[in-house]
């Protein structure tokens, strides 16, 4: 298994362009199931959970041809099998493939994606919507079993969370389904909506989506659409972030401020120095950052994937902070490898209890879960002497290449290749 090192305190400069997202990508690859004709996707991230979507996608036979820029994807020659449980197990967006093949195929089967470091992540929500479309399912052996032998049909559907992928589950199945479905209490993320424009553009008839309520027509049959992938919200401002901890001039191209708002708010809130040039942040240095009191919720709520990286920064603002995990209900395994490398923090429940002006040293941690790695990254990047991260596996998940993308912008870090 792949190490990180890093040897701080690290030197920031310069700017990096932001690619594609890592979360509208997985369904987007999905839905290409859903026409016969191709899906051509560019910027595609070059991330492990792409890697895996598109090797689930090759296993059902849907063909996939690199052209320059371009990702092809074909699903003409769809074939009914059981999805492989070892990329299923590694991969929960996996279960986003459901609705589409129950959609063109009339019937599925995949094994329950399992839960993983983060929370038992059940797909409720996902079988209760695709149900009220007709689906019935059968869950043995570690597999659910889904049938609609008479196609889909539109269905009035209330989500009693507003559940990503759930929603864009059900978004799915419902292009094709027979006549209109509502999808109440839809989650509103950014990635919904541009799965919702991919579908548009494959010629569904969607209205609504970044609301709590879609609408969708459903239609006979999709056609060859072009799609780019909408650039990572998340990633950008993990790099927001990080150039806040180091209080370094930094830029992040290519991202859209508007779908931050939460975050830049937050950092204005605490003294940051951030300004927005088109589809630029500008960081600067602040003079003294102060504490902050949060809580994760869904869209346009503080994002639950930042939560770990601005624990990182509340270690050593002046002042303490807490933030209550609302999406999650383990979504603190970085406290305990932030606490090695020097921070101070307290976990009652579902609230976390940051000390400010803390120091971070060098130590060997161990990364747990995505959004977890890239926040030790971060400490690591502050930290006095080195730090050696492990399993990055987890991290590849979701940065492209962070030594790399980091590693020219001034920190020293290294990939130690296992
Ligand atoms: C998506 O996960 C993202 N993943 C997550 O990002 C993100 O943290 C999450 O949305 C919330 O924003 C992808 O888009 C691939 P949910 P998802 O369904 O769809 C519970 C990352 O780091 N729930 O909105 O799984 C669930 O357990 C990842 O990139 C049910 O109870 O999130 C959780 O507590 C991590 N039953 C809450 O709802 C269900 O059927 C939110 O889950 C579905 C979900």
């Amino acid at each position: 298994m792949d190490k990180i090192i890093i040897t701080g305190k690290s030197e920031l400069f310069g700017s990096i362009d932001v690619s594609g997202s890592k979360n509208a990508a997985l369904p987007i690859l999905a839905s290409s199931i859903l026409t016969e004709e191709d899906l051509i996707v560019s910027n595609l991230p070059l991330l492990d959970d792409i890697r895996n979507m598109k090797k689930l996608l090759l296993e059902y036979g849907v063909s996939i041809i690199k052209k320059n820029e371009q990702t092809i994807f074909n699903s003409k020659e769809l074939l009914n099998i059981e999805a492989d449980y070892d990329i299923v197990r590694k991969m929960r967006a996996s279960i986003l493939i459901l609705g589409p093949l129950l959609s063109r195929l009339k019937r599925a089967k995949i094994s329950l994606p399992g839960g993983c470091a983060i929370g038992t992540r059940p797909i409720d929500f996902h079988l209760h919507g695709l149900s009220r479309l007709g689906a019935k399912f059968t869950i043995e052996n570690g597999f659910v079993k889904a049938e609609a032998p008479n196609g889909l049909i539109g269905n009035n559907i209330n989500l009693p969370f507003p559940s990503v992928g759930a929603t864009e589950n059900i978004l799915m199945s419902a292009v094709l389904a027979k006549g209109e479905t509502i999808i109440n209490n839809a989650a509103k993320e950014p990635e919904i909506i541009d799965l919702a424009k991919c579908l548009k553009s494959m010629g569904s008839k969607i209205a609504g989506e970044g609301t709590e309520k879609i609408k969708i027509n459903g239609v006979k049959k999709l056609t060859k659409a072009y799609h780019k992938i909408m650039s990572d919200r998340i990633v950008a401002g993990t790099y927001v972030i990080a150039a806040m901890i180091l209080n370094k001039e930094f830029i992040i191209n290519n991202v859209d401020p508007s779908y931050l708002t939460s975050l830049i708010c937050l950092l204005k809130s605490m003294g940051g120095n951030i300004e927005i040039n088109g589809d630029s942040i500008i960081i600067k240095p602040s003079l003294q950052l102060k504490g902050a009191k949060i809580e994760t919720a869904p869209y346009p709520g503080f994002p639950t994937d930042l939560q770990a990286q601005v624990m990182t920064l509340m270690s050593v603002v002046n002042g303490n902070s807490e933030i209550k995990e609302n999406i999650f209900e383990n979504r603190f395994m970085h406290v305990s490898e932030l606490n090695r490398l020097g921070a101070s923090i307290k976990v009652k429940k579902d609230t976390a209890y940051i000390k400010g002006n803390r120091e971070f040293k060098g130590a060997q941690v161990m990364a747990s879960d995505l959004r977890a790695s890239v926040s030790l990254v971060l400490a690591a990047l502050s930290a006095k002497g080195k730090t050696v991260i492990n399993r990055v596996y987890h991290l590849d998940r979701g940065y492209e290449k962070i030594e790399k993308t980091l590693g020219n912008q001034g920190p020293n870090i290294k990939r130690e290749k296992k």
